[in-house]
């Protein structure tokens, strides 16, 4: 049986929700495997528009497993609001539907004070953009071994122990940044008031993960972010603070690297970004305005504007690389109609000398300016096409020549927000 990974391949936003929940049919169990409520993943469903942050998007589909893997990092009270509104859009959530790995770490309310404190004390040059939510602390409690996890809400005496052990770090942090030191007994009050919610979901998801592949299950891997803001592989510092690649799908649930069969990479049929750091195909122009306007790139999660350019085929291939891509989704095709000529970036050029892919240090990054090809664009509307037939000539043509230059084959092609309006070329789940 084959399980997939699902990866952005971009800098996030690519339509990865769109796609899970698309393939969720396919599967018995949905897991996110890293990143927080710093995702937003819409689903267009019969016109019904459902916005998820750190739930799986299975859950809109009834009769599956949705997962949420310690790769995640956790907001309990975002988490809480967030089962609310799906919940109040009639969707069923329950812990037989729902469940939560309990060596997932908690985002607590000062995790997002001090990611939103430094982003204000930042200069130019060195904010990064973040989505405030407190993802990047609450990583580095977790690799500082200080994070409180969900299973130490089970346990009074632990719980304190481990919010002292925050305390101690962060009180002389905030007052360095002139904040208020963190009030000991309304945290931990607050915590034992949600920590039955949040526990009725809880449970060893490593060992359901792997009883449920022997028995036969397919597992679908929902990831967050884009393999461009991938810790290592990203465009550092300019980043999110989790692996956003598919090799975190194992270690962010706990199954063996075996267990991945398929790696499907979404992709933008252009390129976008929130947020700070380099972008070179980025247009400050009509036709970057036009694919805004055009793409409603408005981020789910903060409402910011998202910066829109060409598509980028270095960018992907090495993307697709560093995920061991087998083919990708490419999305958002429908919003090319109507352009004279598009524009791929085949290449770089840094100081005189032709790159094929993007370097790693951040200043060379910057100065990359884009080798273009051009290829002629179609009138004709593709929005809502649902086979090939359904093409014009040229965006057949736009899409073969992206194959060839990302060096990796066309899975699926979506053609507008809605579930159904998508074409299967091959079916990532079959044997
Ligand atoms: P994600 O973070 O990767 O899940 O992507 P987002 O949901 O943040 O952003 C993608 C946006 O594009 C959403 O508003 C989707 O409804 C929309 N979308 C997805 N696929 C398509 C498509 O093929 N065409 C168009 N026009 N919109 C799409
Ligand atoms: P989805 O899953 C687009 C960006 C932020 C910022 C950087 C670091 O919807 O594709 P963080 O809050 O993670 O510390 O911010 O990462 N970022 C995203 N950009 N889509 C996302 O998620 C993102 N999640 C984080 O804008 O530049
Ligand atoms: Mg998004």
């Amino acid at each position: 049986m084959a399980n997939v990974v699902v990866v952005g391949a971009q800098w996030g936003d690519e339509g990865k929700g769109k796609i899970v929940d698309w393939l969720s049919e396919r599967a018995d169990v949905i897991c996110r495997f890293q990143g927080g409520h710093n995702a937003g993943h819409t689903l267009v469903i019969d016109r019904a528009v459902f916005k998820l942050h750190a739930l799986p998007s299975g859950v809109v589909r009834g009769g599956k497993l949705s997962v949420i893997g310690n790769g995640v990092v956790l907001d309990p009270w975002n988490l809480l609001q967030e089962i609310d509104t799906i919940t109040g859009q009639g969707v069923e959530i329950t812990p037989e539907t729902l469940m939560i790995a309990e060596n997932t770490p908690l985002i607590l309310p000062f995790h997002g004070e001090l990611d939103r404190a430094r982003e204000e004390a930042a200069s130019t040059g060195t904010k990064i953009g973040t989505t405030g939510r407190g993802i990047g602390p609450c990583y580095e409690d977790k690799v500082g071994r200080r994070a409180i996890r969900v299973a130490d809400l089970a346990d009074d005496a632990t719980l304190e122990a481990r919010v002292d052990r925050a305390l101690q770090h962060h009180d002389p942090l905030r007052k360095g940044l002139g904040v208020e030191p963190i009030d000991r007994a309304a945290l931990i009050a607050q915590l034992k008031e949600i920590a039955p919610s949040i526990l009725k979901y809880a449970g060893p998801v490593w060992k359901v993960l792997n009883e449920k592949r022997k028995a036969g299950n397919r597992i679908l891997f929902e990831g967050a972010q884009g393999a461009l803001l991938d810790i290592d592989f990203g465009t550092y510092p300019f980043v999110t603070s989790s692996n956003v690649i598919a090799g975190q799908a194992a270690t962010g649930v706990g199954i063996g690297p075996g267990a991945i069969d398929y790696v499907l990479g979404i992709v933008k049929a252009y390129t976008t970004r929130v947020g700070e750091g380099p972008f070179p195909t980025e247009l400050d122009d009509a036709d970057g305005q036009r694919l805004g306007e055009r793409g409603h790139e408005f981020g789910t999660t903060t409402g910011r504007k998202r910066r829109c350019g060409w598509f980028d085929a270095c960018l992907v291939r090495q993307t697709c690389a560093t995920s061991g891509v087998n083919g990708i989704s490419l999305t958002k095709l429908d919003v090319l109609d109507g352009f004279e000529t598009l524009k791929i970036c085949v290449g770089y050029d840094l100081d005189g000398q032709r790159l094929d892919y993007l370097p790693t240090a951040a200043d060379q990054q910057a100065r990359c300016t884009p080798i273009y090809e051009e290829m002629p664009g179609w009138s004709e509307s593709t929005e809502g096409a649902r086979s090939w037939a359904d093409l014009p000539a040229n965006a057949i043509k736009y899409v073969k020549r992206v194959e060839e230059l990302i060096e990796c084959p066309v899975a699926l092609l979506s053609t507008s927000p809605e579930r159904e309006d998508t074409i299967l070329v091959t079916d990532p789940f079959a044997d």
